[in-house]
């Protein structure tokens, strides 16, 4: 056992992972952290050879949090049976049903709440937190237009994930909180049940919405399979999302230089500009991943590396440890966009569980950071008020205030 991991808090993890992080890397392969109760993988080419290999590495085990609140769905088990959950979930989450059904609709999205901030303005100058009032509704609206539920219903939908959110992160087996996230599950299991009920199914097309694609003729899966992953896409898509365009805005905004240069992009037209902000994006989920940890459990005795694991094992791949592999990424440390192996990061997974919101989490951020530039080109950030990344798990920053004059 090395005395780096004994000592990882996951306090220290939430305000700043990354030399934790680095030190862990130069321990070795694999890092036993008993105050956590698993093992700990922080390199590149490690992670990538524990989300290679299902069979040896799984996600389908009884001590799967998640797999306890939601039931059987894609992100639970492996396989075939896996291929079967995702693929019939598929057709509203590819890239380009994104860019072309779904990016459209973010745009208006995103101009409408920037329009809202304006004209609650008084005096000529807009106040806004865009954490609070931008990334968290543009995650939780996108989510329902793309699932097919009503605007008014997500109060509801978010109040449920918060309480399942604290319900997944109770390691501490809290018998109160556990009860709480079965009760939220079941609650939001019986409403979606309720939508589903009353759904047409898709048009030939394929680009309606999750619960149409779901309700149609010849489904793969049983009631049960498609109201758990109607759950899980349902929750991971919020607050990551919101994150990952927290992230993004904060790197952008408080980088030095980053901001001027991406403005000044403009002036060699929109696909430039456009190219600008998608490296800024990809960067940020590089340097600072809204999604910090996988977990994996050990079917057998396995090796990683040089370090024996038993069988029935917790395995923590942690993205931020391998995104700041130097061995992969040069001045890993550094935060510059443009790098030509960028999208090598793990920050949406890697293997058969790869996100399935990847490309529309993406086309959200896009329109978050675009639609802001070109209404409020004169932004600047009120450091003094705003917060940054923060969180061991999900990392995204408290509060980002802006002023601006309009
Ligand atoms: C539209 C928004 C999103 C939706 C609907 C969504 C949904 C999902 C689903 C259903 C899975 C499970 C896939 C499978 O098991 O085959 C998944 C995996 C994953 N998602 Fe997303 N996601 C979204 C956004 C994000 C964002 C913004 C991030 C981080 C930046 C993220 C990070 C991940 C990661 C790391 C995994 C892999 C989990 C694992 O291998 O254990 N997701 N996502």
């Amino acid at each position: 056992m090395s005395a780096v991991a004994a000592a990882l808090r996951l306090e220290d993890l939430a305000v700043d992972p990354y030399p934790h992080l680095a030190e862990l890397r130069s321990r070795g392969a694999a890092v036993w952290a008993p105050n956590l109760g698993m093992w700990v993988v922080a390199g590149y080419d490690d992670a990538v050879s524990v989300l290679r290999d299902p069979a040896r590495f799984t996600n389908d085990s009884p001590k799967s949090l998640i797999q306890a609140t939601f039931g059987r769905q894609m992100l639970s088990v492996e396989g075939e049976e896996q291929k079967r959950h995702k693929q019939a979930c598929l057709a509203p989450f590819t890239g380009k049903a994104s860019r072309d059904v779904w990016q459209p609709r973010v745009d208006r999205l995103c101009g409408e709440l920037l329009e809202a901030r304006e004209k609650a303005t008084e005096g000529g100058t807009v106040e806004v937190d865009l954490m609070a009032d931008y990334a968290a509704p543009i995650a939780l609206e996108t989510m329902g237009i793309v699932v097919g539920l009503p605007s008014e219903d997500l109060a509801r939908v978010r109040a449920w994930y918060e309480v399942l959110a604290r319900s997944l992160a109770n390691f501490e087996g809290d018998a109160d909180v556990h009860r709480a996230g079965q009760e939220a599950a079941a609650a939001m299991r019986e409403y979606l049940a309720e939508r589903l009920d009353g759904q047409r199914p898709a048009g030939e097309t394929g680009h309606g919405t999750l619960l149409e694609v779901l309700s149609g003729p010849g489904g793969t899966l049983a009631r049960s399979e498609v109201l758990a992953n109607l759950l899980i896409v349902l929750f991971g898509g919020i607050e990551t999302t919101e994150s990952m365009i927290g992230n993004a805005l904060h790197y952008l905004l408080s980088e030095p230089g980053l901001l001027t240069a991406t403005l000044d992009s403009r002036n060699q037209g929109e696909a430039a500009f456009l190219a600008a902000i998608e490296d800024v994006m990809e960067e940020s989920l590089r340097y600072d991943p809204a999604v910090q940890t996988l977990t994996r459990h050990t079917t057998s005795a396995v090796r990683i590396g040089g370090t024996e694991i038993a069988a029935g094992q917790t395995v923590q791949c942690m993205i931020g440890g391998a995104n700041r592999d130097p061995a992969v990424f040069e001045r890993s440390d550094r935060f510059e966009p443009g790098r030509a192996n960028v999208r090598k990061h793990l920050a949406f997974g890697l293997g058969n569980h790869f996100c399935l919101g990847a490309q529309l989490a993406r086309a959200e951020t896009r329109s978050a950071l675009r639609a802001l530039l070109e209404r409020w080109p004169r932004v600047e950030l009120d450091r003094a008020s705003s917060s940054p990344p923060y969180g061991h798990e999900f990392r995204k920053p408290g509060r980002l205030v802006l002023r601006q004059k309009v």
